[in-house]
């Protein structure tokens, strides 16, 4: 391995352009190759992130010699797919979220990097942003006591295009896999995998979920309210409560650089983490530093818990008799 970690890009879309960005902040981070399912998508891609290798396929870009990891940032049925084909060319991957479209398919992926040795891991970038990383400490110091309960929400209104990656049942759509799955990782980041589950959906005309309540019980009691859509605008707060007080992380709190800490008796805490760069670089920033650890994957989002989110998403769309037309 060089000095600089080398990326390879899968497929060209928006979220490939914000991650594309968010490594130009890393120093020791450089864009070697991006791979499209057409040349003159991967040559746009390449004229304006600067990359030198410009492949125009999946297959091309992951047998490129000079890249160490691949960035996958296509729609989550490809997700599986697109993971095994660099796994299988050599490569460490960072597939974005949701990992896979169920838990049968995400087993594979994960079973594959295990035995090829290959580091592999899930783009839940709100996990490495500083204020997530603040909460986690105070959380794990006691600040506020034993945690009891927490609510967490993710819902944005989005045009209504039957056609898009949203309401699209055959590009995996539905609020619970594009954005109801990250207060569901803040739920397990915080209280682990939850006993008991309890939901409802409303889908839409064309199938998908377009909004959803849920509610996580644990073994010591302790509670996760959380709710998701993707026509309708939500605070997009997240509420950890505790017996001594509770951390207030504010909208947008998933990337968010605020949040407040109230201890009873207390004054309020505000705490403020400012950031540089667009967020996506501290997500890299934690491949890079596992790939110079020799690591094979986050002890932040390990494999066994992104299983297990994924089988809770399983448990949840089966609740509602929602099944994807690819599975
Ligand atoms: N972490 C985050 O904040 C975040 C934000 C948004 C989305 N995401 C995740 O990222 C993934 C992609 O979302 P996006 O909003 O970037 O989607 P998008 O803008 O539609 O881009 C997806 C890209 O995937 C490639 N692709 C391969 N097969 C495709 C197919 N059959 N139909 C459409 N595109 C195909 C295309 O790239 P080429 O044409 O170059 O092959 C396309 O540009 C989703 O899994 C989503 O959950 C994450």
């Amino acid at each position: 391995m060089t000095d600089k970690i080398r990326w390879g890009i899968l497929s060209t879309g928006w979220i490939a352009k914000k991650f594309a960005e968010g490594l130009s902040v890393l120093p020791d981070a450089e864009i070697v190759a991006v791979g499209s399912r057409a040349q003159e998508t991967a040559d746009a891609f390449g004229d304006e992130y600067g990359v030198p290798h410009r492949h125009a396929s999946y297959e091309a870009l992951v047998g490129d010699q000079d890249v160490d990891v691949i960035y996958i940032g296509t729609p989550h049925p490809f997700h599986k797919d697109n993971a095994i084909l660099s796994l299988e060319a050599g490569k460490a991957v960072l597939l974005e979220k949701p990992f896979t479209i169920n838990a049968g398919e995400a087993e594979k992926v994960i079973a594959l990097a295990r035995e090829k040795g290959l580091f592999l891991m899930e783009a839940m970038w709100s996990r490495y942003i500083p204020i997530i990383v603040k909460l986690r400490e105070l959380l794990a110091e006691g600040a506020i006591g034993e945690v009891r309960m927490l609510t967490a929400d993710l819902g944005f209104r989005s045009e209504f295009d039957p056609k898009s990656r949203l309401f699209n049942l055959e590009l995996g759509g539905g609020a619970l896999l594009d954005v109801g799955i990250y207060p569901i990782s803040f739920a397990s980041m915080v209280l682990g995998t939850p006993s008991r589950i309890v939901s409802m959906a409303h889908l839409g005309q064309t199938g998908v979920d377009e909004q959803a309540g849920i509610v996580f019980g644990y073994d010591g009691g302790q509670l996760a309210i959380l709710h998701t859509a993707l026509q309708t605008s939500t605070t997009i707060e997240a509420t950890v409560m505790g017996t001594k007080g509770k951390i207030r992380v504010h909208s947008a709190w998933f990337y968010g650089t605020t949040l407040t800490l109230s201890i009873e008796g207390r004054d309020d805490e505000a705490i403020s983490l400012p950031y540089e760069g667009n967020g996506y670089n501290f997500e890299a920033a934690e491949v890079m530093r596992c790939l110079r650890e020799g690591k094979l994957e986050s002890d932040v989002m390990p494999l066994d818990e992104t299983l297990a989110i994924m089988q809770t998403l399983d448990t949840i769309r089966a609740q509602w008799g929602f099944k994807y037309p690819m599975e």
